[in-house]
C-alpha cells in the first residue's frame, strides 16, 4: 500500500494523507542551520548542534506521536483546522505535503479555502523561512484569521526536557512591532537569540504558552485561537513561544502571500547590547530585510533548487526503470547529504542530545558525500582525523561544537583506525588532492603533538599490525562495526555499559572482520604511500595483506564461510559448531570485497552460504541463528529479542557489502536482487509493512525471527545511505573514481539492458552508455571512439568531456547495431 507517489520532475515525494504509517520526515538546511519536519509540519530547528542550539521545543516519544513544531491556525467563523491537518486533526477536502531536497511544501484546503505552507532554509542563511499561501476558492468573500505557532526551547535541548526547577523562571521574550525575539539567557552567556516574525501588521500576538494554549487545553484546540482572540501575552518564565494573529480578508478568487522567518542570531560579544538593558537586534533586522517580501523569498527558492540540480548532475543515470534512476539520482544522495550533515545526531529516532560524531561512522558517510561537495569533505576528513590518539586508536566519537573526542566512550573499538584509510582513499580518487596527505593534523586535538596525515594512516595501519591475536587476527577491542559483539566486557549487571565494561581488558578476542577491512583497505593505503613518496611502505603493506589474507584463510574460514570472531576464551564466533550464532553476515562481506578466497572459490561459497542461510524477502538478516537467550560472553548482540537489530534484525548498512562482493565474483543479478530489496523507492508499495519513508534508507528492518518480519525502524541517519548508494552507482552500476582514472566495470541484473549515464569528476565529464546482454564477459569499453584495454578510463583534462561506450557480455564491438 502507497501513501502518497514520487515525483521524478520535481524531485519530490507527494504524501497523499497526513495518516501516514509513521511520521515521515523531511530535512531543511544544508550546512549550518538545520530543521527537521514531517508531513504536518512537526519538528524543530537548531543551529548547528541540536542539543546545545535548539530553537523549538519538540517532544519525542510522546502520545499522540510528533508533537512539537511550526504550526498555522486558520480560524475561519466558527471553524478552526490547520493546513497540515495537525494538530487541530480537522478533516481536510485535500491534503498534500511535498517533501522535496531542503524543502517541504504542506498544503490544505477546507471548505473553499487553500492553504500552502512553504518551509525551507534559505541558503547561507540562519533561519527557517515559511511562505504561507491563503486562497479564497469559493464565490464569497472570506474573513480569516491566521495564528501562527512556534514553542522556543530553552536553547540546551537536555536540560530543556529536565531541569524545570530552573527553567519554569528564566524564560524571557521581546516583542518589536511583527517581531517576536525569544532572549532567555541572553541576559548572562548568551549572545545569541531566535527570532519568529511576519511581514505582515498584526492583530495580535502571544508569547506565553499558558496565555495562548489555555491550561488545559491541547495542541488541537489553544484557547486563543478558539476565542478568535491573541492575548498579547508576555511571557515571564514558564514556557516561552511565539504566535502571530493576522487577519485576512480574501475576496473571491483572491490569494494572499504571508512570510514568516524563524532564525537564530548570533552577535559578537562586543556588540551584544544596543545599549545596556537592551538586545542588539541589528543582525535580526537584516536577516528580515532579506526575507521581507514574496519575491525576496521566491528567489531563494529558486537558488536552492539550482543548488541541489548542480549538485545532483555530478552523478545522473537513466535505466528506463525510475526506481533505480529516482534512488540513484536524486534521493540516496539526497539522504547522504542529510547524514553527512547529521552524523548520528538528530532524527526522529535519534533525539538530538546523545550521541556526538561517530569516528567510524563519519568516514563511512563520506563514502557516499563525497563527489558532492569535496571542499566539505576534506574539511571533515582533517577534523576527524585530528580525534585520533598518537597510537593510531580512535575516539569513537567526538562533538561537533568543540571537535573534541568524547571522553564517555573513549576508544578501543579496533576497526575505528581503518575507516580513517577507507574516507581518506574515497577523497583522493574523488578530487586527484594528494595535498591533503601532507596536511599537518594534530593527535587528541593537541598543537603540541602534530603529524601529516599520511601519518595518521600510517598509525591506523600499524595500530592493527600492533594488536593482533593468538592467531594473528585483529583483536577485536571493545567491538568492531557491530558495536553490540562486545567479546572483553561481560556485562552483567542491567546499568553497565555494553561497551565500556571493559573488565576482560587485555582479553584476546579477534576479529576476522577486521582482518577483512584491513585487506580491503591495504591496496589503497599502499597506492597512497607510493604516490606520497614511500615505495618501500607500499611494498610492505601489500605483504602485510598477503599475510592477513592467508591468516584469514587458515584461521578465519570455517568450511563454507567466514568466521566471525574468536572470543575471549578462544571459541569460535560465527562457525557451524556454534549453537547460535553460526554464521555472520558482516566478513562475508568485507573479505570477499577484500578479494580474499576469490580465487579459491571461498567467495563463491561464502556468498552462496549467505544465499541459503540468511537471505529473507526483505533483506539479508544479520546472521543466524538469532540468539534466543543472552550471553554474557557476546554482549549485547544477544540482549535485543530475535530478529531486531544486531542480533539478527537486517542491518541496512552491511547489506551493501554482500551486494558488492557479488559483483567481485560478477553475480550483477544477485547483487541488484539485494539492493531491490532494500531500497525504499522499491519498498514504496508495502509502506504498510515498512512504515517509514519510501525515500529515506533506514538502519534496520525487522529479520524473519521478528513477529513484524519487515518493518523498519530508524530512518535516515544510518550508515546504510552512504553504502547502498556506493553499491549501486559505484559497483553494480560500476562507475567510480580510483586513483589513475574513472573504474566503468557495470557489473548488471538482466532486468537492466542498457544505460546512459552522465558522471563529472576532477574537472571533466564523462558520458557513459551502456549495453548489456549480462555479466558473462569482462565489460569491454571505447573511450572517444578508441577501444582501451581494460575497464580503467584514464582521467581527462578539466574541462573535457569524454564518451565511453561500453558493452557487456557479448562478442561483438559495442558500437555495433543500436
Ligand atoms: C545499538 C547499535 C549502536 C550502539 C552505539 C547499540 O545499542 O544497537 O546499533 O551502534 O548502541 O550507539
Ligand atoms: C550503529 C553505529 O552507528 C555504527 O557505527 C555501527 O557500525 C552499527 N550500529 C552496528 O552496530
Amino acid at each position: 500500500m502507497r501513501f502518497g507517489r514520487f515525483d521524478d520532475d520535481a524531485r519530490e515525494y507527494v504524501i497523499t494523507t497526513p495518516r501516514t504509517p509513521l511520521p515521515w520526515i523531511n530535512y531543511l538546511g544544508t550546512d549550518e542551520f538545520f530543521g527537521l519536519i514531517s508531513q504536518t509540519g512537526g519538528g524543530y530547528c537548531f543551529y548547528r548542534d541540536a542539543r546545545l542550539r535548539r530553537l523549538t521545543r519538540y517532544r519525542y516519544n510522546n502520545v499522540p506521536l510528533d508533537v512539537g513544531g511550526r504550526y498555522y491556525y486558520i480560524r475561519d467563523g466558527e471553524d478552526l483546522w490547520s493546513p497540515g491537518w495537525a494538530p487541530t486533526k480537522r478533516d481536510l477536502d485535500r491534503y498534500e505535503c511535498r517533501h522535496g531536497l531542503s524543502y517541504t511544501v504542506i498544503t490544505g484546503e477546507r471548505n473553499g479555502v487553500r492553504a500552502e505552507v512553504l518551509y525551507f532554509v534559505p541558503l547561507g542563511t540562519n533561519a527557517e523561512v515559511h511562505r504561507v499561501r491563503l486562497r479564497n476558492l469559493s464565490d464569497k468573500p472570506r474573513s480569516l484569521r491566521l495564528f501562527s505557532f512556534v514553542e522556543f526551547c530553552l536553547w540546551n535541548a537536555w536540560d530543556d526536557q529536565t531541569n524545570y526547577q530552573r527553567n519554569l523562571s528564566t524564560g524571557e521574550v521581546e516583542v518589536v512591532g511583527s517581531a517576536i525575539y525569544h532572549t532567555t539567557e541572553y541576559r548572562e552567556r548568551r549572545n545569541h537569540f531566535a527570532v519568529y516574525a511576519v511581514n505582515a501588521p498584526l492583530a495580535g500576538f502571544d508569547t506565553d504558552r499558558e496565555s495562548f494554549m489555555g491550561l488545559w487545553n491541547g495542541w488541537d484546540e489553544p484557547q486563543a485561537v478558539a476565542e478568535g482572540r491573541s492575548r498579547n501575552s508576555i511571557a515571564s518564565g514558564w514556557a516561552p513561544v511565539g504566535s502571530h494573529q493576522i487577519a485576512v480578508d480574501l475576496a473571491p478568487g483572491e490569494e494572499r502571500t504571508l512570510v514568516f522567518v524563524l532564525g537564530y542570531v548570533e552577535n559578537p560579544v562586543e556588540e551584544k547590547w544596543e545599549k545596556p538593558g537592551v538586545v542588539n537586534k541589528a543582525r535580526a533586522r537584516e536577516l528580515l530585510a532579506r526575507f521581507s517580501t514574496t519575491k525576496q523569498v521566491d528567489a531563494a527558492v529558486a537558488e536552492l533548487r539550482e543548488y541541489w540540480a548542480g549538485l545532483l548532475s555530478t552523478y545522473s543515470v537513466a535505466t528506463g526503470d525510475p526506481r533505480i534512476d529516482r534512488m540513484v539520482n536524486i534521493w540516496n544522495p539526497y539522504g547522504c547529504m542529510v547524514t553527512f550533515n547529521m552524523s548520528r545526531s538528530a532524527s526522529y529516532f535519534e533525539t538530538g542530545i546523545g550521541r556526538g560524531m561517530g569516528f567510524r561512522d563519519s568516514n563511512q558517510d563520506l563514502l557516499g558525500f563525497v563527489h558532492l561537495v569535496p571542499a566539505r569533505a576534506r574539511e571533515r576528513i582533517l577534523d576527524i582525523a585530528a580525534t585520533q590518539f598518537p597510537d593510531g586508536s580512535a575516539y569513537h566519537q567526538y562533538q561537533p561544537l568543540t571537535k573534541r573526542g568524547n571522553h564517555d566512550i573513549g576508544s578501543g573499538f579496533n576497526d575505528d583506525p581503518l575507516w580513517l584509510i577507507e574516507g581518506v582513499a574515497a577523497y583522493v580518487k574523488e578530487t586527484g588532492d594528494l595535498g591533503i596527505l601532507k596536511e599537518a593534523v594534530p593527535f587528541d586535538n593537541d598543537p603540541e603533538n602534530t603529524g601529516t596525515l599520511f601519518e595518521h594512516l600510517r598509525r591506523s595501519f600499524q595500530h592493527v599490525l600492533e594488536n593482533l591475536g593468538p592467531h594473528g587476527l585483529p583483536l577485536i577491542g571493545r567491538a568492531d562495526w557491530n558495536d553490540c559483539l562486545n567479546l572483553n566486557c561481560f556485562s552483567e549487571q542491567p546499568d553497565e555499559s555494553f561497551q565500556t565494561t571493559e573488565n576482560r581488558a587485555g582479553g584476546t578476542a579477534e576479529s576476522v572482520f577486521i582482518a577483512g577491512l584491513f585487506v580491503h583497505v591495504a591496496p589503497d593505503y599502499a597506492d597512497l604511500a607510493e604516490l606520497t613518496g614511500f615505495p618501500e611502505e607500499a611494498r610492505a603493506t601489500r605483504e602485510h595483506a598477503a599475510t592477513m589474507a592467508r591468516t584469514v584463510l587458515e584461521h578465519g574460514w570455517d568450511g563454507e564461510w567466514f568466521l566471525r570472531a574468536y572470543d575471549h576464551f578462544g571459541k569460535k564466533v560465527g562457525s557451524k559448531e556454534c549453537e547460535e550464532g553460526q554464521i555472520f553476515i558482516e566478513p562475508q562481506g568485507y573479505c570477499v570485497m577484500a578479494g580474499i578466497g576469490v580465487a579459491e572459490g571461498h567467495a563463491r561459497q561464502a556468498l552462496d552460504a549467505v544465499k541459503t542461510r540468511l537471505d529473507t524477502p526483505h533483506g539479508i538478516v544479520l546472521h543466524q541463528p538469532a540468539y534466543r537467550r543472552y550471553r554474557v560472553e557476546l554482549g549485547e548482540i544477544s540482549s535485543y529479542p530475535p530478529g531486531y537489530k544486531e542480533n539478527a534484525g537486517i542491518f541496512c548498512h552491511n547489506n551493501p557489502w554482500i551486494m558488492i562482493a557479488e559483483t567481485v565474483i560478477g553475480r550483477g543479478d544477485r547483487a541488484f536482487d539485494y539492493w531491490k530489496k532494500l531500497a525504499p523507492a522499491f519498498r514504496e508499495e508495502i509502506s504498510e509493512v515498512h512504515r517509514l519513508e519510501p525515500f529515506a534508507y533506514a538502519q534496520m528492518i525487522a529479520g524473519r525471527d521478528a513477529p513484524r518480519h519487515g518493518e523498519a525502524k530508524n530512518s535516515w541517519l544510518t550508515g546504510a545511505t552512504a553504502w547502498n548508494y556506493v553499491a549501486i552507482s559505484q559497483h553494480i552500476i560500476g562507475v567510480r573514481p580510483e586513483f589513475g582514472g574513472l573504474r566503468v566495470h557495470p557489473c548488471l541484473p538482466a532486468e537492466v539492458r542498457r544505460l546512459t549515464l552522465i558522471r563529472k569528476c576532477r574537472g571533466a565529464e564523462y558520458r557513459i552508455k551502456v549495453r548489456t546482454r549480462g555479466t558473462g564477459s569482462a565489460p569491454r569499453l571505447v573511450v572517444d571512439g578508441k577501444p582501451i584495454q581494460g575497464t580503467l578510463v584514464p582521467w581527462a583534462p578539466a574541462g573535457a568531456v569524454v564518451t565511453v561506450e561500453v558493452a557487456c557480455g557479448e562478442p561483438d564491438s559495442p558500437d555495433k547495431g543500436e
